[in-house]
C-alpha cells in the first residue's frame, strides 16, 4: 500500500475537522446485515438452535426462504457506518453509493470479509500452505487472493492468522502456519507483502488484518475462547513474534482476540493494543475487535455494561466494534458525559480514514461489472498456483516401498471424503465454489488411472460391508481417504480426541487385514494421533484440505509425476493425551526419560509420531560436513547436501539453535532459519544459511531484550529432532 501524500493527510484532517461526534463514531462502526423474517426467536438463537439439533438443517434452511437481509441504510445514509461485512459485489456497490453520494461528507466504506486462504481460488489452508517453506508462495497466493476479491469490492482480508498454536485439539490451528514463531513471521511478512503491496496496480491492494491478537492459539487445553495465562516472556519470545514481524512488514489493521490474556481480555487490553502495538512497534493502521467481542468483555466479567465496555475498549486502543452496536450506541454520551475523552474517538477516526485513504478508496469506491465478473472463470495461471502450491504442501508421513504408485496400478479408491468437492476447501473458504472443487477421485480419473470408487464409509458414517468387501476383492493395491470434514476443524471445533474421527480407523482395519497393501490419504485440519496408523498402514500422505486443485495434486503425488516435499508445521503427537506438544518446549530439570522421576507419561511415549518440520520424499538426502563460520553480526552455518536416491527431489534445510545456559529458562530448541533446495538425483550442493547474531537472544519477564554471551548449540538437518550439531562460544 501507498504511504499516504501531503495532500491526502490534509484532507484527513480536514474531514476530522468537519465531522460530527456521531459522524466520527461512524467510522468506528462495522456491521454485518442483520438477517430479518418472521421468525419467533432471534436469528442467533435460530443458529443455536440449529446447531443443537432442536431444528434440523432444513428446518432452518425453509426459515431462511422467508428471511431477508437489512443492510442499515438509514444509518449508512447518516454517516451512521464505517465498515460493512458482506461480499456481494453488487451489494457492495449499492451500499458505497449511499456512502459515497448520499452522506454528508461522502467518506467511502471499507468492505471487510474472510479472505483467509484464498476468495475464488482456493488454496491450502494456512496450516498445510506453510509447510512448504516457500515465502515467495505465502507472498502469490495472498496477491491472488487480494486481486480476485478487490474486484468483488472487498478492501479488507480479515486474514493472515498467525496465531501460534501448540495444541492439536484447537480446531483453529487449521487457519494459521502452525506452531513456530520463526516460520510463523516469515510466512506473516510474506502474506502482508502479497496482500498490500501489489506495485504494478495498486488497485489490487486489501489491507492485511493480522488476527488475533494475541495468544488466542494458547486457550487452555485447546478449547476455543477459552482463558489464556502466561508469562510476558513466553508472550514476546513466541506469541508476539509473528505480530511484530508483520507490523515491521507495514500491516494495516489488528484484530483483537476473543480471550483473555493474564485476566484482561485482549479487546480492552492495554497493555497489549496500546503499550506494545501502538507504542512500542509503532503500529500506525487501526484495530477491529472480533465479531461481538466488546459485548463479551461483559460475560467475561470485566465490564458492568455495554457503555463501560465501550468505554474501557476505546480506551485500551480498539478502534473498530465489529459487529455489536455498541460504539453506535454508547460513545456518544460517554464523550459528552465527560466519560471519555474525545481525543481517543479522533485517534481512531485518523487510523481508519487513513486506512481507507491509502486503499484508494476515496478515489475509486465502486467496482465495474467487469471487474465483478472477471472470476466467474478462474484463470488458468490462478488454476496452476493452486497445483503448485498443493502439490508442495503434500507430506509424506511413511512409505514403506509402496509409494509412488505404478501407472498400471489397479486402485480401488475408498472413503467417503474421496469424493465430496467441498470437503477439499477446508475451513473458512467462503467464496470457494464447489464447481471449482477436484476431489480425489476426480483428480486420479484426470489422470487416467485406472480407479473403482468404493466410498465406504466417512468420518460420521457407518461402514458399508459390501463396498468394503468389493474394495477390498477388485484392487490391486488401496487408496483409503480419511481424516475430517471441514466443520470437524477451524472456529468452534475444538476437538478432545484427535484420532481419526467415527469408524474411520475401523475401515482401515478391515483394509489392512486383507493384507492387500494400503495407502492412507489423509484430509484433515489439524494433526491428528496416528500411532494405530503408523503401525499398520505402510504408506501415509497427509493432504490436509488442499483447495479446489487438491484431487490433480494429490493424484500428481501418489503416481510421483510431483515428489513431495512439505513439512509439517507442527508436531503431531502419538495420543492425544500428549497435547499440548511442539518442539521448542522450555528445558526441564528432568527431561523425560525412562528413569520414573523425570517429565513423562506412564502410559505414552515420550516423543511425539512424528516431529516439526519432518516430512520424507521419494528420494533421500543424506547431510555431511557441518561447518560454522563466525562473522562480526552473524554466523554462516554450512552443509553439504546430497540427494543419495534415484530422484530429483527438494528438500527443507532447517536451523535450529539452542542457547545451553541464560538467565531464564531456554527451548530446547528454536528454528533460526531454512532454505529450501531442490537437487537432482545423485547432485549435492553446500547449503549455507545466515543466522543473524542479534535474532540470538530472548525477551526476559520484563519484556527486554538480552543477547547472553556463552555457549550454544548450532543444528542443522532435516527436521527438529534429524540434525547434525555443533557447539560453539558466542561473545556478542
Ligand atoms: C470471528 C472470527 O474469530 C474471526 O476470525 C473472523 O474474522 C470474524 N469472526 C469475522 O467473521
Amino acid at each position: 500500500m501507498k504511504e499516504l501524500t501531503d495532500k491526502q493527510k490534509a484532507k484527513i484532517d480536514e474531514l476530522l475537522e468537519k465531522m460530527t461526534l456521531e459522524e466520527k463514531i461512524g467510522q468506528m462502526n462495522q456491521i454485518s446485515p442483520s438477517i430479518v423474517g418472521g421468525f419467533d426467536v432471534s436469528f442467533e438463537e435460530l443458529i443455536e438452535m440449529m446447531t443443537d439439533g432442536r431444528i434440523s438443517k432444513e428446518e432452518f434452511e425453509h426459515m431462511m426462504e422467508g428471511a431477508t437481509q437489512d443492510f442499515h441504510d438509514d444509518v449508512n445514509r447518516a454517516g451512521g457506518l464505517g465498515s460493512v461485512l458482506v461480499s456481494d459485489p453488487k451489494v457492495i456497490n449499492k451500499l458505497q453509493k449511499i456512502a459515497v453520494e448520499e452522506t454528508r461528507l461522502g467518506i467511502p466504506l471499507i468492505i471487510g470479509f474472510d479472505v483467509i486462504h484464498g476468495f475464488r481460488t482456493v488454496f491450502p489452508i494456512a496450516l498445510a500452505e506453510a509447510g512448504t517453506f516457500e515465502p515467495e508462495l505465502f507472498e502469490k497466493t495472498g496477491r491472488i487472493a487480494a486481486k480476485e476479491s478487490r474486484a468483488s469490492g472487498i478492501a479488507w482480508h480479515f486474514a493472515p492468522m498467525i496465531d501460534i498454536s501448540r495444541d492439536a485439539r484447537w480446531g483453529r490451528i487449521s487457519e494459521g502456519p502452525g506452531e513456530d514463531p520463526y516460520l510463523a513471521s516469515v510466512f506473516a511478512k510474506a502474506r502482508v507483502r502479497g496482500l498490500q503491496n501489489d506495485d504494478e496496480n495498486p488497485e489490487n491492494y486489501v489491507a492485511a488484518c493480522l488476527k488475533h491478537y494475541v495468544a488466542y492459539g494458547a486457550c487452555e487445553s485447546g478449547r476455543d475462547y477459552n482463558t489464556t495465562g502466561m508469562a510476558k516472556s513466553m508472550l514476546h519470545n513466541i506469541y508476539l513474534s509473528p505480530f511484530k514481524a508483520a507490523v515491521s512488514e507495514g500491516a494495516a489493521t489488528v484484530m483483537a482476540a476473543f480471550n483473555d490474556l493474564n485476566g484482561v481480555p485482549c479487546t480492552v487490553n492495554s497493555y497489549t493494543l496500546r503499550n506494545i502495538l501502538k507504542e512500542s512497534y509503532g503500529f500506525d493502521g487501526f484495530v477491529v475487535s472480533d465479531a461481538n467481542a466488546i459485548r463479551e468483555c461483559i460475560v467475561h466479567g470485566i465490564a458492568e455494561d455495554e457503555k463501560d465496555a465501550a468505554i474501557k475498549a476505546v480506551s485500551a486502543g480498539m478502534d473498530m466494534d465489529m459487529g455489536t452496536w455498541i460504539y453506535h450506541n454508547e460513545l456518544k454520551e460517554a464523550v459528552e458525559s465527560g466519560k471519555l475523552d474525545i481525543s481517543y474517538i479522533d485517534e481512531a477516526v485518523h487510523r481508519i480514514l487513513s486506512i481507507k485513504m491509502r486503499l484508494g478508496l476515496f478515489e475509486k469506491p465502486y467496482v465495474t461489472d467487469e471487474q465483478m465478473h472477471r472470476y466467474d472463470q478462474l484463470p488458468e495461471e490462478h488454476l496452476s498456483q493452486a497445483l503448485e502450491v498443493a502439490e508442495k504442501s503434500i507430506v509424506l508421513l511413511k512409505n514403506d516401498d509402496v509409494l509412488p504408485l505404478k501407472k498400471t496400478a489397479k486402485i480401488s479408491l475408498t472413503g467417503a471424503l474421496a469424493d465430496m468437492p467441498e470437503e477439499v476447501l477446508g475451513s473458512w473458504s467462503l467464496s470457494g465454489r464447489a464447481s471449482d472443487c477436484v476431489t480425489i477421485y476426480q483428480g486420479l480419473k484426470n489422470k487416467g488411472a485406472d480407479v473403482s470408487y468404493y466410498p465406504c464409509c466417512g468420518p460420521e458414517d457407518s461402514i458399508n460391508e459390501a463396498e468394503v468387501k468389493a474394495a477390498i476383492s477388485e484392487g490391486d493395491i488401496i487408496v483409503a481417504v480419511v481424516g475430517e470434514l471441514v466443520s470437524m476443524s477451524g472456529e468452534a471445533s475444538s476437538r478432545a480426541d484427535i484420532t481419526l474421527p467415527g469408524r474411520q480407523r475401523e475401515l482401515l482395519k478391515m483394509l489392512v487385514d486383507s493384507g492387500k497393501p494400503v495407502v492412507a490419504v489423509l484430509m484433515n485440519g489439524r494433526p491428528l494421533a496416528l500411532s494405530w496408523e503408523d503401525k499398520h498402514i505402510p504408506a501415509i500422505l497427509e493432504c490436509w484440505h488442499l483447495g479446489i486443485q487438491m484431487g490433480n495434486a494429490v493424484a500428481n503425488v501418489l503416481f510421483g509425476d510431483v515428489n513431495p516435499s512439505g513439512k509439517l508445521t507442527c508436531t503431531f503427537p502419538a495420543m492425544t493425551g500428549q497435547c499440548p506438544m511442539y518442539y521448542n518446549s522450555p528445558r526441564t530439570g528432568r527431561p523425560g526419560s525412562k528413569s520414573k522421576f523425570t517429565s513423562r507419561y506412564l502410559d505414552a511415549p515420550l516423543e511425539p509420531l512424528y516431529p516439526f518440520g519432518y516430512g520424507l520424499s521419494y528420494t533421500s538426502f543424506e547431510y555431511l560436513d557441518m561447518d560454522i563460520k563466525e562473522k562480526d553480526d552473524c554466523l554462516n552455518v554450512s552443509v553439504v547436501l546430497k540427494n543419495t536416491g534415484k530422484r530429483d527431489g527438494s528438500e527443507v534445510v532447517q536451523l535450529y539453535m539452542h542457547d545451553v545456559s541464560a538467565s531464564i529458562v531456554r527451548p530446547v530448541k528454536e528454528l533460526k532459519g531454512f532454505s529450501k533446495e531442490y537437487l537432482k538425483a545423485g547432485e549435492e550442493r553446500k547449503v549455507t544459511i545466515t543466522l543473524p547474531k542479534n535474532q540470538m537472544g530472548f525477551y526476559d519477564d520484563n519484556a527486554v531484550y538480552h543477547l547472553e554471551d556463552g555457549k550454544f548449540i548450532i543444528y542443522i538437518g532435516t527436521n527438529s529432532k534429524e540434525c547434525l550439531e555443533q557447539e560453539i562460544i558466542i561473545n556478542f
